[in-house]
């Protein structure tokens, strides 16, 4: 019997709720998947902020919702198993706490255990400028293993819209789990004047 592959998402306090939004909607557009959502109590600040919804309306977008205070959850341990986990925005807090193992709340318990368990993890990371505590904490998430993926624009697409340019991004990170979306694809310049 085949499971349904199961991924967790974690929502941290960094602007951009509208990515885990779209991941969330484009997962369960495409079917066969079932999300676990974790959202940090900065995260429900922005996403009320940022999207007017309230927590429980977010939460509505996933398959199952687990508290960010229970790392007790399955998400903590390994042997639940997992097609990766994606943190869509990623804060500079979440991700020094994801560099040096801090598994304090369940989005760093869970983000540890896919690093453990040589699962993929992608970290959207959002903030600019960098500090060199930032690029250092980037670069020890990578040593493990880590992606680290800041939801940058893709200009040579020429997007009509936020919703395309978010939409390109969040199904770049999809394809790093392995996880199909309709997306617009670089065909090439073609033939240019
Ligand atoms: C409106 C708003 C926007 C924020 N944007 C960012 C951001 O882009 N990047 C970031 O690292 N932190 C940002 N922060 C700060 C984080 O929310 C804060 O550092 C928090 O402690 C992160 O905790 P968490 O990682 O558990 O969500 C923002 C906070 C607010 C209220």
């Amino acid at each position: 019997m085949s499971e349904k592959r199961r991924l967790v998402v974690g929502v941290t306090g960094a602007t951009g709720a509208v990515y885990a939004q779209r991941l969330l909607e484009l997962v369960r557009e495409a079917g066969g998947i079932e999300t676990h959502l974790v959202i940090s109590p900065p995260g429900v600040l922005t996403i009320k902020h940022e999207l007017g919804m309230s927590r429980r309306d977010f939460q509505g977008l996933a398959d199952e919702v687990h508290n960010f205070r229970d790392v007790g959850a399955t998400l903590a341990s390994g042997s639940f198993t997992t097609a990766g986990m994606v943190v869509a925005p990623c804060s500079v807090r979440t991700l020094a706490a994801v560099a040096h193992g801090f598994s304090d709340n369940l989005i760093t318990r869970a983000a540890d255990v896919t690093l453990k368990e040589r699962r993929r993890l992608v970290l959207m990371l959002r903030e600019t400028p960098l500090n060199l505590a930032h690029l250092r904490n980037m670069t020890a998430v990578t040593e493990m293993g880590g992606v680290i993926f800041p939801p940058l624009p893709a200009f040579y697409l020429h997007p009509q819209s936020i919703r395309e340019m978010v939409d390109h991004s969040v199904s770049r990170v999809l394809d790093l789990l392995d996880i199909q979306v309709p997306v617009t694809r670089w065909e090439g310049m073609g033939a240019q004047p």
